[in-house]
């Protein structure tokens, strides 16, 4: 789906992330301790930790970036690959379970070509599972960008990915206007 960044679009994502987390680091000792509320507060502020924060985190408290790197694959608060545009999370609770949950997820999957845990190549969407969110006469849900929606069967999967395209394609119509 979509295209991939280019690798200018990539270099000055680089600089920002950079320029991000030292501004982050600013705020800390540079003390091992720190280690981890770093790390929390650069992905809350870059939505995930790329290799170029890592290394910045790694200078700044003098250790190793193997370490840092360690750190970030043992604690599943920490995601290594940029979000998503839109969240997708499929519940899997008991009731959306017995309603056929794990089709619809099946149909995500198909649908986007990606894994629970994982993000398109075109950033534009993730796809997750979730317990029940608590709307369960409206299994089976699926919460889309903090909206649960309901009966969502194989069909309207597509019917919600349509609409995005829908959004998308508007979206390019006004910029290609307004230049
Ligand atoms: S089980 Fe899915 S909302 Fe309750």
């Amino acid at each position: 789906m979509g295209t991939i960044p280019d690798e200018k679009d990539t270099t000055s994502e680089e600089a920002q992330n950079r320029e991000k987390t030292i501004k982050v680091l600013q705020g800390f000792s540079r003390k091992r301790f720190n280690l981890i509320p770093i790390l929390q507060k650069v992905q809350g502020s870059l939505g995930y930790l790329p290799h170029e924060a890592m290394i910045e985190i790694a200078e700044y408290l003098d250790i190793p970036a193997i370490d840092v790197y360690g750190v970030t694959t043992f604690y599943n608060q920490f995601r290594l690959t940029p979000p998503g545009k839109h969240s997708i999370r499929v519940c899997l609770g008991t009731a959306c379970h017995m309603k056929g949950g794990y089709i619809t997820l099946d149909a995500w999957k198909r649908r986007l070509q990606i894994e629970p845990g994982e993000t398109t190549a075109d950033r534009e969407f993730d796809l997750d599972t979730v317990a029940c969110v608590g709307c369960c006469t409206m299994a089976p849900v699926t919460v889309v960008d903090d909206k649960p929606e309901g009966s969502v069967e194989p069909t309207r999967v597509d019917g919600i990915l349509l609409a995005f395209e829908q959004e998308r394609a508007g979206k390019k119509e006004v910029e290609s206007e307004s230049d």
